[in-house]
């Protein structure tokens, strides 16, 4: 049994490698934001869906110096012996007018996270990153520093977090996730950011349309006039329960040490094929695509084009990530995600739908272990 210590433990995919430590026998200690009426280990229980002696929270904030964390509780973090320090706190927001909010927590957050790494004496450092360091270039490698650079806050933020993990002078493990979607057996996802933010304004607009006639739910198609831009680029889009596993062993494996790791999709579909057969599952019709930016002005369009604009780099274009290091370090505990399917994605937009994409029920979260 390890003794981990964690932040992001009540996010996306935080919350899910939580539980599948715990199942692992794994001791989690999680530096946790309280709330108002909250407290930090509410909010960790809550976020996993169980109570665990072994899942503790610890209050903190990760913009802080040593990530906040108090007096008493860093001395009782000293005196603790954790084998791997898993650092998954982050903004995921990309719009400009986020970034000082993308550098206070990605950049200025790891290095707390560092700063309190070393006055814990961790042993390994695993940085949660993204594949998107990469920005606008054809081909990311996983041997070192990427020099070019990110095209919003978020992505450049992420980058110049990994120099900091790579000239820290610590163990580290840096693995670098593709887009993160539900999980491949029940849809079940904790935030419907990412993939499932470019959908959202269409949703609405069609349930809207529904709601004229009298109707709701994304069985009765609707026709929106609305244009899109062509998609030219792969979308690189991971289940969360596969990303979970491919973490827990990483985390575990002496031979990653050291490493960047590619934790991506080896078959991603065409970004247009996933675009088309979400509007389909979503019951949207009359959508057209062009090849340029075109600016329509109705009332409609205006709804989507800031969406439009925020994800264009994602549509147009997608590097090619190698993908070696996770099946080669892994060997036997490695296994291929699950291929993205239409199947696939009517499970993630039922999930998705059920709950509004977030914006009304509450979900239910993730069973107990
Ligand atoms: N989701 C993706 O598609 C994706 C793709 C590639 C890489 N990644 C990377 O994977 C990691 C996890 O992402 P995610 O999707 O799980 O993100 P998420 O769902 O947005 O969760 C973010 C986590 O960070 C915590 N956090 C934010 N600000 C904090 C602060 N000031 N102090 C302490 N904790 C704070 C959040 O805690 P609260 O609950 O208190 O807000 C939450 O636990 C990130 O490093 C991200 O860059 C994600």
């Amino acid at each position: 049994m390890a003794t981990i210590i964690m932040t992001g433990a009540t996010g996306t995919v935080g919350s899910v490698l939580v539980k599948k430590l715990l199942k692992g026998g794994h001791k989690i200690l999680c530096i946790v934001r309280s709330a108002p009426n909250c407290s930090a280990q509410e909010r960790l229980n809550h976020a996993i869906g169980l109570r665990s002696e072994n899942a503790v929270a610890v209050e903190g904030d990760i913009t802080k110096s040593l990530c906040g964390v108090s007096a008493d509780d860093l001395s009782c973090l000293s005196s603790t012996n954790f084998e791997i320090f898993i650092h998954a706190a982050a903004s995921t927001k990309f719009d400009e007018s986020c970034r000082e909010e993308s550098f206070l927590k990605n950049f200025f957050g790891t290095q707390n996270a560092l700063n309190l790494h070393r006055f814990i004496h961790a042993e390994i450092f695993h940085y949660i990153s993204t594949v998107y360091v990469g920005g606008a270039c054809d081909k990311l490698q996983e041997d070192g520093q990427c020099f070019v650079e990110g095209r919003n806050p978020y992505e450049e933020s992420k980058r110049q977090a990994e120099f900091l993990v790579l000239n820290s002078g610590l163990s580290y493990l840096i693995s670098r996730l593709g887009i993160v979607v539900g999980d491949s057996t029940t849809g079940a996802i904790g935030n419907f950011s990412g993939m499932y933010g470019f959908f959202i304004p269409f949703h609405i607009l069609a349930e809207r349309e529904r709601v004229k006639i009298g109707l709701t739910g994304v069985q009765y198609g609707v026709e929106l006039p609305l244009i899109v831009k062509r998609g030219e680029s792969t979308l690189n889009i991971v289940p969360v329960n596969w990303v979970a596993d491919m973490l827990f062993n990483i985390s575990f494996n002496a031979q990653c040490v050291g490493k960047i790791l590619h934790v991506i999709h080896p078959a991603p579909p065409l970004v247009d094929w996933v675009i088309d057969q979400s509007f389909d599952i979503l019951g949207i019709q009359g959508i057209r695509k062009t090849g340029s930016v075109t600016r329509q002005f109705s009332a409609k369009q205006r709804v989507v084009n800031p969406i439009l604009d925020l994800y264009q780099d994602y549509i147009t274009h997608e590097a090619v990530f190698a993908v070696e290091n996770l099946p080669r370090l892994l060997g036997g505990d490695y296994c291929p995600p699950a291929k993205i399917t239409k199947r696939l994605l009517e499970l993630l937009f039922q999930y998705a739908t059920r709950y509004n994409f977030g914006r009304g029920a509450e979900q239910p979260r993730l069973a107990a272990v």
